[in-house]
């Protein structure tokens, strides 16, 4: 570990040293000794269209020499309002209104406090939330009160987070003969919650489709309707976080659009500038903006983050944009891709539970440990698949993969190989 660095999400004593980057051209990441390794995993899912792209690149170039930043509060500034439009341009029409801050865990803070808010804007009173098991939202405080508990690294912090209602995430993969009575036990359940007591839910908070950090888990397309229905019957607030699943990951431009639901509120980030710089975007319905569109300061959102609205980070965003308007073929036929990869490893007798959903595709590793992040075979793949010229990293024994757009269906293939040679040694 460098002397002045402290790297996040690692335990400092015992793990091996990061590898390090010099540089990385398309889906390719070049370390220091010059070992080159894909990146299956678009670096903390960030990277669609490959490393340095020159579209973004150019566009970050330029737009640093003519305004690198301004306050966004009484200001604004054509690369916010150009990217505003592209991204609402594909949303569902209800979702209009875009507010700017810096990464994942804010996007989501931001919608929870909006939600929060327009109840009482509306006058009621409206506080607790609705959540799933195995969900990640961030690390800051509100962001971790809607996701998964009783893990070491929420366990720490549990007096600060908030009480949230959980109910369980109706995980299903290729084949699985109990999704629609998981479902249908999920709906009721939900439903049971809202009929006992309409008035106390301000929303639900959902990774939609896929739950990214906790496993690679995913649901169906029809339990997401089901969950739309149930949302808009009991009138309360549906808050989809696609901070991974946005931008073409599910095999359609947003998770929601793939699901055929209209939410009231997203959440994006991740690949919103192609991993070019941090930037979010919490995107609230016409009908949630309308009700803060007053000039009674006490119905007045105040929140606000230093770069919201980055100039650099939407003109990385616009670029970013415009190339996945250009990838909509690639990003749309990987599942295939996915597909016909899973049939050869599906029934691999250490290998279970295959999934995929559009450019993602999880498999969890059998072996003599218990299924979850803590499983040891994760730390075994991360070093020996570097040797192989792989980066992948497991989310304990869930093994996923989701590459850049700019993959080839030979380099896809590949992944697969390389992970029956890890599987099997
Ligand atoms: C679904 C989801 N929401 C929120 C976050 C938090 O994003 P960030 O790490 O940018 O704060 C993540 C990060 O993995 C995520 O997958």
């Amino acid at each position: 570990m460098h002397k002045n660095i402290w790297q996040p999400f690692t335990i400092l004593k015992g793990t091996p040293d990061p590898l390090k980057v010099k540089s990385g051209k398309g889906a390719y990441l070049t370390l220091a000794d010059d070992r080159k390794v894909l990146d299956c995993i678009s670096s903390w899912w960030v990277n669609l269209h490959g490393h340095a792209h020159p579209d973004i690149a150019k566009a970050v170039y330029e737009q640093a020499q003519k305004l690198e930043h301004v306050i966004f509060a009484g200001f604004t500034h054509d690369p916010a309002e150009q990217l505003a439009e592209r991204i609402t341009s594909k949303l569902p029409k209800s979702l209009n209104r875009v507010f700017y801050s810096d990464n994942g865990s804010t996007a989501v803070e931001v919608a929870l406090k909006v939600s929060y808010q327009y109840w009482q804007n509306v006058g009621e009173n409206r506080t607790t939330f609705i959540c799933f098991d195995g969900a990640y939202h961030g690390d800051t405080l509100g962001a971790m009160s809607v996701g998964e508990r009783g893990n070491f690294f929420a366990d720490t912090f549990n007096d600060l987070l908030f009480d949230v209602e959980v109910i369980p995430f109706p995980e299903t993969w290729i084949g699985d003969p109990d999704r629609a009575k998981k479902e249908d036990a999920v709906i009721e359940q939900l439903e049971n919650l809202l009929d006992e007591n309409p008035e106390k839910y301000a929303g639900i908070v959902m990774e939609p489709l896929i739950q990214g950090a906790g496993g690679m888990r995913m649901c169906s397309e029809e339990f997401m309707q089901k969950l739309h229905w149930v949302n808009r019957q009991f009138d309360v607030l549906l808050i989809l976080d696609e901070v991974m699943t946005g931008f073409g990951r599910t095999g359609d431009y947003f998770a929601c659009l793939k699901s055929q639901v209209e939410p009231d509120i997203i959440c994006l980030s991740k690949g919103v500038t192609g991993g070019f710089t941090p930037l979010a975007a919490t995107v609230c319905s016409d009908h949630i903006y309308e009700t803060f569109n007053t000039d009674d300061p006490i119905k007045t959102f105040w929140h606000a983050h230093s770069y919201t609205g980055n100039p650099i980070g939407c003109a990385a965003g616009i670029a970013s944009w415009d190339l996945l308007l250009e990838a909509e073929q690639r990003f749309k036929g990987m599942e295939q891709i996915h597909f016909k990869n899973v049939e050869r490893i599906k029934d691999h007798p250490k290998l279970k539970n295959a999934r995929v959903k559009g450019t993602i595709a999880a498999v969890d590793i059998i072996n003599d440990e218990a299924d979850g992040y803590y499983n040891s075979i994760a730390n075994k793949i991360k070093k020996e698949c570097i040797d192989l010229g792989y980066l992948f990293r497991p989310l304990g024994n869930a093994f996923y993969l989701m590459p850049p757009y700019c993959v080839t269906e030979s380099e896809i293939d590949g992944m697969y190989d390389a992970l029956l040679e890890l599987v099997d040694n």
